[in-house]
């Protein structure tokens, strides 16, 4: 059942591939995308949307934060990003033109399905993105998108995470067409680097016996900091969340920019650091990050784009993934670090798909 790998989630890591290419899959239609088996909302209805609001826990949270990003850039339109278990609670501002996109792998987490159930309240329209067809929130919510990842059995969230960015990046897009911030050639253009993903995600798997090496290496350390800027943080919280998991390492993920302003005081000689420099758009700013945590002592690993001939200057070891467009590097960049994690934790002993005291789904508040 394990189809030869020693864990389910080493084979879920494996699938990501797949799982991306299932979930892109019948999705485009001349270069764009075609949601509109998926989408009921209507060309006017779109273009009415004045803000969204990502709701999600966990992992699936991280991929929220990734589709504030997404949609503000590709779609100008303002995101709030936030856990389902302050978004219900805090009150918050819904109208009908609010569209509140709930992000759930099992589609059972009850925090999840209470704000969308608060959300449709409220008058909001609501897109599920989640894994499990028929899931309570599936069946709840106005329009779903379904993420072809498969069953997933390991705890730590893998190839669900890569399958929800896909389909954030496939609405996004689909929202900017209809919305007109970009121009038929530019999302054309994404949609092409969209489809390169599920080979450029066969790429980094086969750096795995190096991302294996740094890993056992960081094993008997207690602390770990990952750092990033922009999609990079939040792949590094993504990255952090995962190693915290399973391999109970305790690891911070740090905005590079905020480290200044207190954590710059925890880094201390030989201290792992892992750091992504994957962006270009703040590369130079990260860099001067690096550099300062550097000058204290830790022990970096570089995270770089094939063909970044600088980061290695700055770091003591550099993981380099294939090159795509900003925006969808976090696919590629999430899969070194759901790596380390899993090397970390067999390194440690630990027992990798059922980690201490967390469950599959969370069905409780
Ligand atoms: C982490 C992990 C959890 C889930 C969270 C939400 O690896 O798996 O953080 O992401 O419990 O679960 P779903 O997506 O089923 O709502």
């Amino acid at each position: 059942e394990k189809g030869g790998y020693d864990h389910f989630m080493l084979k879920e890591i494996h699938e990501q591939p797949k799982a991306i290419r299932d979930t892109l899959a019948s999705r485009t239609k001349n270069g764009l995308v075609d949601l509109s088996k998926e989408i009921s909302l209507s060309k006017e209805e779109i273009q009415n949307i004045e803000k969204i609001h990502f709701v999600a826990c966990g992992t699936a949270y991280h991929a929220g934060m990734v589709g504030k990003y997404v949609f503000e850039e590709l779609a100008r339109i303002p995101v709030e990003c936030d856990v389902a278990s302050e978004y219900r609670y805090r009150n918050p501002i819904i109208t009908e033109r609010t569209l509140v996109i709930v992000v759930s792998q099992s589609g059972e987490t009850a925090d999840t399905l209470a704000a969308l159930r608060e959300a449709k309240k409220q008058g909001a329209r609501v897109v599920a993105i989640t894994n499990v067809v028929g899931s309570s929130v599936a069946r709840e919510a106005d329009d779903v998108i379904i993420t072809w990842a498969g069953p997933e059995i390991a705890v730590a969230s893998t190839k669900a995470y890569t399958s929800q960015l896909i389909a954030i990046y496939l609405l996004g897009v689909y929202f900017a067409q209809v919305r007109g911030h970009k121009s038929a050639a530019e999302l054309q253009e994404i949609v092409t680097h969209l489809q390169e993903l599920p080979g450029k995600a066969e790429q980094v798997l086969k750096l795995e016996k190096s991302i294996e090496s740094f890993a056992r290496s960081i094993a008997k350390h207690q602390n770990l900091f990952f750092l990033g800027r922009g999609l990079d943080f939040a792949v590094a919280l993504e990255g952090s969340l995962k190693l915290k998991e399973i391999s109970y390492i305790h690891s911070e993920a740090y905005a590079a920019g905020e480290l200044k302003h207190g954590t710059l005081a925890l880094i201390e000689e030989n201290i792992p650091v892992i750091s992504l420099a994957t962006q270009k758009s703040v590369y130079d700013k990260m860099v001067s990050n690096i550099q300062e945590v550097k000058a204290r002592g830790a022990h970096i690993l570089g995270l770089a784009v094939e063909g970044d001939t600088e980061l290695r200057k700055s770091v003591d070891e550099v993981i380099r993934i294939p090159a795509t467009i900003d925006l969808l590097t976090p696919v590629l960049a999430v899969i070194p670090l759901q790596l380390i994690a899993y090397y970390a934790c067999v390194e440690r002993g630990y027992d990798v798909d059922k980690p201490r005291n967390l469950a599959k789904s969370v069905t409780v508040e």
